[in-house]
C-alpha cells in the first residue's frame, strides 16, 4: 500500500517522460472535451520505467476508474468476456504484458477494442450461432517490453503508441528527492545524484536503492544521508558506479570469459550463467546495449571494449 501511495497521480506530478506527457495531457483534454472515453493507448518500453503508473494516472485524469489484469493472468476467452462485461463507460482496462496474451483472447478483444463489443457463440456444432453483445465504451492501455511481439493487428488498434526513454541522472535525481520527501528521510542533492546515477536509468530501481540506502542510514545512525554516506551504502549493495549489479557482472564477465567477448547466443549465456534467456532479454540487455556494452549481431552478443575498459582489463587484439 506504501508502493501505491507514492506513486505519483497527476501528470504535473509524473517526472521524466517529458515528450509521452505532453502527448497525453492533450489527447486526455480532447477526450474530455469531447465526453469521449480516451482512444485506446499500448506502452512500451524497458521494465521500471513508469508504464503501470501512467495508466493509473491516465485513470485519475480522465476520472475513471481502472481494472487491472496481465497477459498471462488471462487464460480463456471468457476471462476476458468477463473483465470486459463488467466495465463501465469510460473505464480503464490496463493489460500489463499484453504481448504474452494467447490469440484466442486477442479476437475477443479486436471487436472490442473497434466497435465495443463482443462476439460470443452460443451453442454448439449444427445448432451454434453468434450473437453480439454491446460494450460500455472503454479505454484499453496495454504495457509491454517486447512491442516487436505484439501481433500487427493487435498492435494497429492502438490509437496512441508511446515509447518509453531511460530517464537521465537529473529527472532520477528528483524522484528519489521526491521518494525521500514522502518517506521523511533527510537526504542531500548530491546523494539523491549519485542514486540517480547508479540506477539504470530506470526509477523503479532508485526508489529501491533509495530504500536500502536508507536502511544504512537508519542502522549506521545517520540523520540526514550524504554523498559520502550513499557511496557507501551503494559499494555495499555492489551496485557499481554506472549502477550495473552482481548480474550484470556476471553476464558481461561470462561472456569475456568463457566467449573471448563473443558473439555468443543469448541462451548460451542464460545457461552459462543461470539467468532466464527472457530476464536478460527484457531487464539486462536494453540497458547494456543503451550505454554501449554490447552489441547485437546476427551471431550474437559482443561486448565492447568500453565492457575491458569499465573492468580494467586490457582490450583483446582482434
Ligand atoms: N516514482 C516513480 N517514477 C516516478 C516518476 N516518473 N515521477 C514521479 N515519481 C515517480
Amino acid at each position: 500500500y506504501l508502493e501505491q501511495s507514492l506513486r505519483p497521480k497527476t501528470l504535473t506530478q509524473y517526472i521524466g517522460q517529458t515528450k509521452v506527457k505532453e502527448n497525453l495531457k492533450v489527447f486526455i483534454e480532447a477526450a474530455k472535451l469531447r465526453n469521449e472515453p480516451l482512444d485506446h493507448v499500448l506502452f512500451y518500453g524497458p521494465p521500471g520505467l513508469g508504464k503501470t503508473t501512467l495508466a493509473a494516472i491516465i485513470a485519475n485524469e480522465m476520472g475513471v476508474n481502472i481494472r487491472t489484469t496481465s497477459g498471462p493472468a488471462i487464460e480463456r476467452p471468457g476471462d476476458l468476456a468477463a473483465i470486459l462485461s463488467a466495465l463501465e463507460p469510460g473505464d480503464v482496462l490496463f493489460i500489463d504484458e499484453i504481448h504474452r496474451l494467447h490469440r484466442s483472447i486477442e479476437e475477443v478483444l479486436y471487436p472490442a477494442m473497434e466497435d465495443f463489443c463482443l462476439d460470443i457463440v452460443i451453442g454448439k456444432g449444427e445448432t451454434a450461432r453468434s450473437v453480439r453483445l454491446d460494450l460500455p465504451p472503454f479505454t484499453l492501455v496495454g504495457a509491454t517490453t517486447r512491442i516487436g511481439l505484439l501481433t500487427a493487428p493487435l498492435r494497429d488498434r492502438f490509437g496512441v503508441l508511446s515509447r518509453l526513454e531511460y530517464y537521465n541522472e537529473e529527472q532520477l535525481a528528483d524522484i528519489v528527492d521526491r521518494t525521500a520527501e514522502l518517506l521523511q528521510i533527510g537526504m542531500d542533492r548530491t546523494a539523491a545524484l549519485e542514486i540517480g546515477r547508479r540506477s539504470r536509468g530506470t526509477p523503479r530501481i532508485a526508489n529501491r536503492l533509495l530504500r536500502r540506502v536508507r536502511d544504512f542510514a537508519q542502522v549506521l545512525g545517520y540523520e540526514k544521508i550524504s554523498e559520502e554516506n550513499a557511496v557507501e551504502s551503494l559499494e555495499r549493495l555492489q551496485v557499481d558506479k554506472l549502477g550495473l549489479d552482481h548480474i550484470d557482472h556476471k553476464l558481461l564477465l561470462g561472456i569475456v570469459e568463457k566467449f573471448q567477448g563473443g558473439p555468443v547466443g543469448v541462451d548460451t549465456i542464460s545457461a552459462t550463467i543461470g539467468e532466464e534467456s527472457h530476464t536478460i532479454e527484457d531487464v539486462y540487455e536494453p540497458y547494456l546495449l543503451q550505454i554501449g556494452f554490447l552489441q547485437r549481431t546476427p551471431r550474437g552478443r559482443l561486448v565492447t571494449p568500453a565492457v575491458y575498459q569499465h573492468f580494467q582489463m586490457e582490450v583483446p587484439k582482434k
